[in-house]
């Protein structure tokens, strides 16, 4: 029988098996798929710890998510086609949901799907090797529980380990001797733990825009970040202001690049993260950048160097959950032999397109809409649900203008369901004032 091992049960990795399995409630004979993964429950960044630095065995924390945190887009934008929000909740619910929603959320299409069976927990996979007489891959995994490792043979493997995890940490001059506290995004979990503080954030996106906006919400004294590239540009209230680069710390003063200085008790780095495949030998390991067009793979998911490879969510993102989807259906019928690649010389030529458009691309909506036709292209090619791309960026652009008009209030908005066409309601408390996070808080009032 033809093996698939997963690796990763996060939102990637659980559309991976619901493609699956939503094959074989059709009726196909589907092969046997193992997934790996490495915390104790699936839901990859969503699944909150506490933790950091290292699990409870030792290995790397994946997690990256935080107290307090909530969808920074429209959920609108990211419901899956096949399981609705209001069928999930039993009635329309508001647009922005904290981390704790989305989590139930994820779980229930595949609590629903009943594929856990699928899953083997607590067991990270250490090493893939792919044996080119053969064609068949070699996967080696840790059961953490058991403390026990073992190698199994598999026909296909589909990387879903996220990409939001390793992070980037850059140097600054002076920060070894920097009297506060130093940490990098991946390790924050608590903006109350900066209440009554100046914090210092390096970055210019997601990470440094919620992280900033988090502390502030949550009584910060200031909150200064400082920009690469150029500054977010958001009407910021007082209290919170954007400088150029952060130059060096001397002692608990940080000096920016337009030589101006301030004094900060907190230093956190909103400066991204790495592709990292710790587990995957060169010839099998994607090495690209964060961007919308990853490098070395046809049509965003199959490894280049190897067609029995794939890859799901590798790209930067605006769209997510159902974009991971399409992925995965897609994937999936390319190993179920629904999908038949291309010549080389022809992916070779849509790859070369789709890197043209991307570094032509100029702002936030440019790439909304180059994201938009990729999805769109995939969806056009699988029996996953079709649902309205068009309307999907027409949410994110609505989105857009009302970060634009409001930093602080933008998560007050509702939108429609683009699955379902029920307008959302507005949440109860505006977000500024929400300052429990609970599904029962959320859901309730
Ligand atoms: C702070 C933060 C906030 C975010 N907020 C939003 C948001 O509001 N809305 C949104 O749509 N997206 C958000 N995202 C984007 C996020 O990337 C996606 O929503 C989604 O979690 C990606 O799913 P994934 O399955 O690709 O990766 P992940 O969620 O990272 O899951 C990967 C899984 O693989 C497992 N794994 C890793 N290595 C191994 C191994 N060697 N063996 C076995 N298992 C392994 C991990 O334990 C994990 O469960 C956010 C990301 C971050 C970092
Ligand atoms: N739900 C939420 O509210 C929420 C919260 C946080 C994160 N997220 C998600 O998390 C994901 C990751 O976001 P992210 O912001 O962590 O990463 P990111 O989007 O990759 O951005 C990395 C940032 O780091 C900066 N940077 C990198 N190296 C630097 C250096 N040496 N010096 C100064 N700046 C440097 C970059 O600057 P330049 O732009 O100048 O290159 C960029 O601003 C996104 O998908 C986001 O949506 C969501």
């Amino acid at each position: 029988m033809t093996r698939v091992a997963v690796i990763g049960a996060g939102p990637s990795g659980l559309a991976q098996l619901r493609a699956f399995q939503s094959a074989a409630q059709k009726g196909a004979e589907i092969p046997e798929v193992v997934c790996f993964e490495k915390q104790a429950d699936w839901g990859g960044l969503w699944n909150y710890t506490w933790r950091t630095g290292l699990d409870e065995y030792g290995e790397p924390v994946h997690g990256s998510m935080y107290r307090y945190l909530w969808s920074n887009g429209p959920k609108e934008c990211l419901e899956f086609a096949d399981y609705s929000f209001e069928e999930h909740f039993g009635k329309p619910i508001a647009s922005y949901p904290p981390r704790a929603v989305l989590w139930d959320y994820i779980k229930g299409r595949v609590e629903k799907a009943d594929v856990r069976k699928w899953v083997r927990f607590s067991t990270p996979v250490r090493m893939v090797k792919f044996d080119a007489e053969t064609k068949k891959f070699t996967v080696t995994a840790h059961n953490r529980i058991e403390d026990r490792m073992y190698d199994e043979a598999f026909d296909y493997v589909v990387v879903a380990s996220g990409h939001f995890s390793t992070p980037n940490v850059p140097y600054f001059e002076g920060v070894k001797t920097f009297n506060g506290r130093v940490l990098h995004a991946h390790d924050f979990r608590d903006a109350v733990e900066f209440k009554g503080k100046d914090i210092l954030i390096v970055g210019r996106s997601y990470s440094a825009e919620d992280i900033g906006s988090q502390c502030w919400k949550y009584g910060a004294k200031s909150v200064t970040t400082s920009y690469r590239s150029k500054p977010m540009g958001f009407k910021w209230p007082k209290n919170f202001e954007e400088r150029p680069l952060l130059t060096r710390l001397e002692n608990r003063t940080a000096h920016f690049l337009d030589g101006s200085s301030k004094d900060v008790d907190a230093l956190i780095l909103c400066t991204g993260y790495q592709h990292h495949f710790p587990f995957l030998p060169d010839d099998l390991r994607l090495k690209t950048a964060n961007r919308l067009w990853s490098d070395s793979l046809y049509k965003g998911v199959v490894y280049d160097r190897n067609p029995q490879l794939f890859y799901i969510g590798m790209q930067d993102q605006f769209y997510t959950f159902n974009m991971f989807d399409v992925q995965a259906w897609w994937a999936r019928d390319v190993m179920m032999g629904r999908i038949e690649l291309p010549p080389e010389a022809e992916q070779t030529a849509h790859f070369a397109k789709w890197r043209a458009r991307e570094e032509t691309l100029d702002g936030a909506e440019q790439m909304i809409w180059f994201q938009g036709d990729y999805v769109k292209e995939l969806l056009a090619e699988t029996d996953y649900p079709p649902f309205d791309i068009e309307a999907t960026n027409q949410t994110f652009m609505e989105w857009e203008h009302h970060k634009a008009e409001d930093i602080m209030g933008f998560r007050n908005h509702a939108y429609r369901s683009l699955m379902t066409g029920t307008m959302s309601p507005k949440h109860h408390t505006p977000w500024l004032e929400a300052l429990d996070d609970s599904m029962e808080a959320y859901l309730g009032g």
